[in-house]
Formats: structure tokens, C-alpha cells, sequence
């Protein structure tokens, strides 16, 4: 059986840097609040010459780098962006551009903060369905585009990044992505969305959301996903060697943890460097794990994420 394997990782930040500090500047909130509610100290905002596709074409860079394979390799990429640099085309198909390829496929994906987990099951599929045999798996956002900077319930929580994964289809071999499970409920799509769009507004929009609703549905969310995936794939939690969860609030990594009875030392945590990066959180903060010397080949990962939509979903793979 065809089974997709995670090849190489890589991510890119924007150079500039903004503080908690920074922030109480530009509106009324403070260091305190900000780490003690959400746990972030710090976030990554893109400059004028850095957009969603600049990010994406270097976490990709990296990513075949690790993966040591070339870009002339590639025959999907799949890109989960809610920040894409035009309305159409795709800002993956302009990823491929820049790189060089082309033969196969490329397009955007939008799942909003669940994006990369939507992107890599979907990447799996085609894998395993014959369609790629070398996948570039991108989660890119340029979410400081989006902010309306006079919100601080909003503004404070966000940032600018990517991360991507090389996935390439592996005969007989073990491990690799296991299971994957998306799940997407749009009743509950006022509670965090962006006020304008091409066929309503003719605008872009801020990001506009009802943090506590959308807290209380993520832990449940995330908790009852994880139960899913581990029981399908037969799997028991005190398995799992690490957990890299969206990054979005501390206290709802905690709460998850607590919920499932796995230390919090076992959940890799950037949100305090790098904020919510949405479908970038996951991809950013593996790579992170990688590079820390914490996740390491043969290791079993969860990875798992909740966003508008609401959209949620996780995948079990071995590293
Ligand atoms: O990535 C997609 C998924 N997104 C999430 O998972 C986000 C989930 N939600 C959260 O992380 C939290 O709900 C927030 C961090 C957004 C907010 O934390 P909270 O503990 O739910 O605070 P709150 O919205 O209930 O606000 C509490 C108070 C309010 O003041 P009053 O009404 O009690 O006087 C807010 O006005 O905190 C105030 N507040 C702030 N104060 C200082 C809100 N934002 C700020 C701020 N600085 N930046």
C-alpha cells in the first residue's frame, strides 16, 4: 500500500519582530494581559516586500532542503492560505511559478486556521490515490493584512509566517501519515469570519470574532477529534510523542492536555514567538520541534487544529 511519508520540514518568518510592548503603543492593552489570558509575548509582521507567496516559496525552499530533494521533483502543491496574495489565481500556482516547476498540480486551499490539516489530508489522499508522488504541503499567512488594528481583543492574538512539508509516496514502508480526520460545522460561522470579500463588499475586510465562544468550541472540538483518531487508529494516547497543536491560545493547549492526561511538556508550543499564524501555526511550529531537536524521525506526532468556519480535524503520522 502507497502511504505518504513526511520527507522534509521548513518554515520562514517575516524579519520584523512585534512585542507585547510594541503593541500597548498602538492600543490599550498591556505585557500582562496579553501573556497571562493567551500566552504569546511576541509576533512576526510582514514588511512591504513580504507576502503570503514570498513566505510560502521560502518555508518551501527549506522544506526540499531537509527533504534533500529539488523543486523539479514536485508534481502537487497543495497551499492552505486565508491571505492569498490575489483573489485568483492561487497563490500556490504562483508558488510553482517561482520555483520552477511545471509539470503536476497547484492550488490554494482555504480551512482557515484548520488550513494545514486540510491541506496534508488532502495531499495524502492524492498520494495515496496515484495522482502526486512528491507533494509540497504549504501553510502560508499574512493574517497582519486582515487585522483591524484599533481591535485589541483581535489584533493582539495574530501573525505572519509559514511552514511547509515534503510529502512523498513510499511503497511497503511504515509509518508515515496514519490517520486523518477533518471535521466542519457552519452554523457557527459568524462567531469568527472576515467582514468583506470580492462578492459581497468588493473589499477584503478585518477579522472580526467572539474569542470565548470560539475558545469554548476548540477545546471540545479538539479533544473529541483526538479521541477519534487515536481509536481509528489504534492508538493510545500515552503513545503519542508529541502533540503539535495550532497555536492560538496557551491555556487552550493546557486545557487539552489536561482534558486528554498528557503532560504539557509533550505539546510543542511557538505561540509566545510567533502569535497565531493560522494555517501556518502547525507547519511552523513542527518544523520548530524538528530543528529543536525534540520531534525525531521514527517519533509518533498528533497534530491537530480548530478555525472559522468552524473547521477542525488532526492527523497522526510517524515522523
Ligand atoms: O485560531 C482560531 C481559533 N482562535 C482561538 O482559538 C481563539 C480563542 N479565544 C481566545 O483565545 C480568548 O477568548 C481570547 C484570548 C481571544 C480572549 O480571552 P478571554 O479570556 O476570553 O477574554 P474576553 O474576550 O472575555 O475579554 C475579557 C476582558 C474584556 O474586558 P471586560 O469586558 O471584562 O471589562 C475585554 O475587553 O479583557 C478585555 N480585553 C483586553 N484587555 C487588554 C480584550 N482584549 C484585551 C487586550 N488587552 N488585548
Amino acid at each position: 500500500m502507497t502511504r505518504s511519508v513526511i520527507a522534509g520540514v521548513g518554515s520562514a518568518l517575516p524579519r520584523h519582530i512585534l512585542t507585547n510592548d510594541d503593541l500597548s503603543k498602538i492600543v490599550d492593552t498591556t505585557d500582562a494581559w496579553i501573556t497571562e489570558r493567551t500566552g504569546i509575548k511576541a509576533r512576526h509582521i510582514a514588511g512591504d516586500d513580504e507576502t503570503t507567496k514570498s513566505l510560502a516559496v521560502e518555508a518551501a525552499r527549506n522544506a526540499l532542503a531537509h527533504a534533500g530533494l529539488e523543486a523539479s521533483a514536485v508534481d502537487l502543491i497543495v497551499l492552505a492560505t486565508s491571505t492569498p496574495d490575489h483573489t485568483f489565481p492561487a497563490t500556490a500556482t504562483e508558488v510553482q511559478a517561482e520555483l520552477g516547476i511545471t509539470k503536476g498540480a497547484a492550488f490554494d486551499l482555504q480551512a482557515v486556521c484548520s488550513g494545514f490539516i486540510y491541506a496534508l489530508t488532502t495531499a495524502d489522499a492524492l498520494i495515496k490515490s496515484g495522482q502526486a508522488t512528491c507533494a509540497l504541503v504549504i501553510g502560508s499567512e499574512t493574517f497582519s493584512r486582515i487585522l483591524d488594528w484599533n481591535d485589541r481583543a483581535t489584533c493582539v492574538l495574530f501573525g505572519d509566517g509559514a511552514g511547509a512539508f515534503v510529502i512523498t509516496a513510499n511503497d511497503g514502508e511504515e509509518g508515515g501519515i496514519m490517520n486523518c480526520k477533518l471535521r466542519s460545522d457552519g452554523r457557527y460561522q459568524n462567531k469568527l469570519y472576515v467582514d468583506g470579500g470580492p462578492s459581497t463588499t468588493k473589499t477584503v475586510g478585518h477579522l472580526r470574532m467572539e474569542g470565548r465562544e470560539v475558545f469554548k468550541h476548540a477545546v471540545t472540538n479538539m479533544h473529541e477529534v483526538i479521541g477519534e483518531i487515536l481509536r481509528a487508529a489504534d492508538v493510545k494516547v500515552a503513545d503519542i510523542d508529541w502533540f503539535v497543536p495550532h497555536q492560538a491560545n496557551k491555556r487552550i493547549l493546557d486545557t487539552t492536555a489536561g482534558k486528554l492526561g498528557v503532560p504539557t511538556e509533550k505539546f510543542i508550543v511557538t505561540l509566545d514567538k510567533h502569535g497565531n499564524t493560522s494555517a501556518a501555526s502547525i507547519p511552523l511550529a513542527f518544523d520548530y520541534g524538528v530543528k529543536q531537536g525534540l520531534i525525531k524521525r521514527g517519533q509518533l506526532v498528533l497534530m491537530e487544529a480548530m478555525g472559522g468556519g468552524f473547521t477542525w480535524g488532526g492527523i497522526l503520522a510517524r515522523f
